[in-house]
This record gives C-alpha cells, structure tokens and sequence, in this order.
C-alpha cells in the first residue's frame, strides 16, 4: 500500500473575477521507502500539491480529492490538530522560501530547541536541555554547518539564504519523519555542499527508509538521486513513472523539452550555443487553452488536441498525450 496517495487531486483559489482552478485531478504516490521526484516549470503548481498535503493553504484555496491519504489516513478529514500532530512527527517540510519560515525575532538556536521540545528523549528531564545540545549540533553537522555555535546566536537575518535552508533541513529530519517533502531545498546552498544534503537524503532514505517527495527544477538531481517521478505542466500531472524508464523514453512531448533543455556537458557546444527550450511560456490559470494544455507550444500538437487527453497507461508509466512519441502500439486506459 502506498504511504501517500493522491487521486484526483484539485486546488482552486477564489479570485473577485471568480474561481481558479490551479492544480487539476493530479495524481501522485509514494511507496514506503521511495524517492520520487516532482518536476515542473515554474507556476506548474508544485509547491501548491506540496502545501496541500500539509494542509497548510490558507482558507482562499479549496482542496479536493477522490484521495488524499497518508497511510490509510484521510489527510482531507483530519482536524487542524490532528493535521499539525501528524505532520510534528510522520511527515515534514522543507520549505521553498527558506527565510519566510523562520522567525526573524527569535535566534536560530531558541528555534532549534523549541522544534526538539516536544520530542521525548529516553534521558531524566534534567539532562533533556543538554540532550538538545548535543543533537542539535549533531544536526547542523548533518547539514554541513560547522560552526554551530555563531549559526545558534544569530538571527535568521544575520544569515544567507542558504544557510536558513541548512537550517530548515535540520529542523524537518529531528523527528525522524516516514515523509520528507522537500520543495527545491537546495537552490540557495552552494553547490558543493548540494551534494552532502543530497547523500544526506539518500542516507535517511536507505537507513531509516524515509519516503522523499523531492521537488525540483534540477533534473541532474532528479536524475541522480529519484526512482520515480511525476511532470506536471500547467497544474496537471503529464507523465510519470520510473525515472530511468522517463529519461530513456520520455513519451510526453512536454517531458522530451525538459529533458532536452538539460545541458549535456559531455557533448560539443558551440561557444554561446543555445539550450533547446519550448517557445513561449506556460498559460496562465485566467487564460488557459482549449483541450491539451501544452498545445500552443506543442511541436507534435494536431486538431485533435483540442480534446484535453486523458492518462494512459503504457510500458509501467503514465502520460497524457494523444500523440506521445515513439509510441505505436495501442495504448491501455489508466485502471
Ligand atoms: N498565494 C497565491 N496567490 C495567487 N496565486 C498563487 C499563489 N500561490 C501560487 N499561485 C499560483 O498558483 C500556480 C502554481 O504555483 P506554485 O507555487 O505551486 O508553482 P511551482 O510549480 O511551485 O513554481 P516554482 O517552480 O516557481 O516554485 C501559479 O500560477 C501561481 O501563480
Ligand atoms: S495532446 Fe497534442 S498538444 Fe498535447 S502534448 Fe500531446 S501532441 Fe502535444
Ligand atoms: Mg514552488
């Protein structure tokens, strides 16, 4: 049984011009143990999904869904209490806006300690505030900081955006969660130490077999570091399945362009040559297109994307195209 799993997924935000429909019957899952990646242009709705599973959207937004559920529990019909309990210790959150998400008037130490309060360690409550330090420090190492004690007193502030984002790290793995949702959680760190946060993921993940729903532009990270992933374009999910399987033979069209636009450094680029790219840019939610979202852009599109597809199922992954590429066998429905 999938540790989360997500069917039909909508989150639509009211506007004074009316309703908006920003994540359309998305569709994702994770298996105890799996890396799944979740990739996308920016405006595609990821951190939506991401947020939606937290239950953090404000009141503006409304979710639905045929399922939304955590290990057999239905996310959607849980209290705030419940909701906030669930996520202080099974699932946790690596935010996209990394100094947004701390508090600028408090140090980054007091909120280190005040995240690890509610965990109860096997030591006499005398010696828990020392129990902190220690694993405190020991998670700061974790993240690649090592001077813990000057990062400790200082003020969110007082630090770069990269750090902050160490920090947060730190903070979503101290409760040891089933489910890390991790929303570009490297953009701001410096790439050299993008590699320790990414082994240290990979390390909770082989080691403690945390779930990671890693969100992403980087699909060298994708690549590298998932086993599954899911595409989304303009607020629905058009492809997914195994990576590998997806970097081999993408059948999207959508897909194909992001794996293209990746720079191979390994081939000859002329001085100053251009990436490949899709012309133009993803539609706005006001103005969206009739039928297949990516058809104005679409090199493959023809009359019959004026008819939104729908998802198929073929070789073990999923995509949404009438005219996927090097595909000419019959295609089997979604089940
Ligand atoms: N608070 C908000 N108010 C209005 N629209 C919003 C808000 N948050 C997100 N949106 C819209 O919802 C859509 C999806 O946004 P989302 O942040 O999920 O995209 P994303 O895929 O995470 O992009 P990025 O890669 O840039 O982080 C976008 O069109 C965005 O403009
Ligand atoms: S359905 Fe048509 S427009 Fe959409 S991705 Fe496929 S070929 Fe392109
Ligand atoms: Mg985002």
């Amino acid at each position: 049984m999938p540790l989360l799993d997500i069917r039909n997924l909508t989150i639509e935000l009211e506007t004074p011009n009316g309703i908006i429909k920003a994540v359309d019957r998305v569709n994702l899952s994770i298996n105890p143990g799996e890396i799944r990646g979740l990739v996308g242009e920016s405006g595609s709705g990821k951190s939506l999904v991401a947020k939606a599973i937290m239950g953090i959207l404000s009141d503006r937004w409304h979710v639905s869904a045929d399922r939304l559920r955590y290990n057999s529990i239905d996310l959607l019909s849980l209290s705030a209490k419940e909701r906030r309990k669930l996520m202080g210790s099974e699932i946790a959150m690596v935010f996209q806006e990394p100094s947004s998400c701390l508090d600028p008037n408090d140090t980054v130490g007091h909120q280190l300690h005040e995240s690890l309060a509610t965990i109860a360690p096997d030591v006499p409550f005398f010696q828990r505030k020392q129990w902190r330090e220690v694993r405190i420090r020991q998670l700061l190492h974790k993240v690649g900081i090592r001077d813990h004690l000057r990062v400790m007193n200082s003020y969110p502030h007082e630090l770069s955006e990269g750090m902050c984002q160490k920090v947060l790290i730190a903070m979503a793995i101290a409760y040891k969660p089933r489910l890390l949702i991790a929303d570009e959680p490297t953009t701001d760190i410096e790439s050299g130490a993008r590699v320790q946060i990414f082994k240290l993921f990979k390390k909770l993940n082989q080691l403690n077999d945390v779930s990671i729903l890693l969100i992403t532009h980087d699909l060298e990270q994708i690549e590298n570091w998932t086993q599954t992933i899911t595409v989304m374009y303009s607020g629905q999910s058009v492809e997914s399945g195994r990576t590998k399987d997806i970097f081999k033979q993408p059948f999207h069209p959508y897909t194909m362009a992001l794996l293209q636009s990746m720079p191979h450094f390994g081939d000859k680029l002329a001085h100053k040559s251009q990436l490949n790219a899709l012309s133009g840019c993803v539609p706005t939610m006001q103005h969206l297109p009739i039928g297949c979202r990516l058809g104005p852009r679409c090199p493959n599109a023809q009359r019959r994307c004026v008819e939104m597809p729908q998802m198929q199922k073929s070789k073990g992954h999923y995509y949404s195209c009438h005219f996927p590429i090097d595909y000419d066998e019959p295609n089997e429905k979604e089940q």
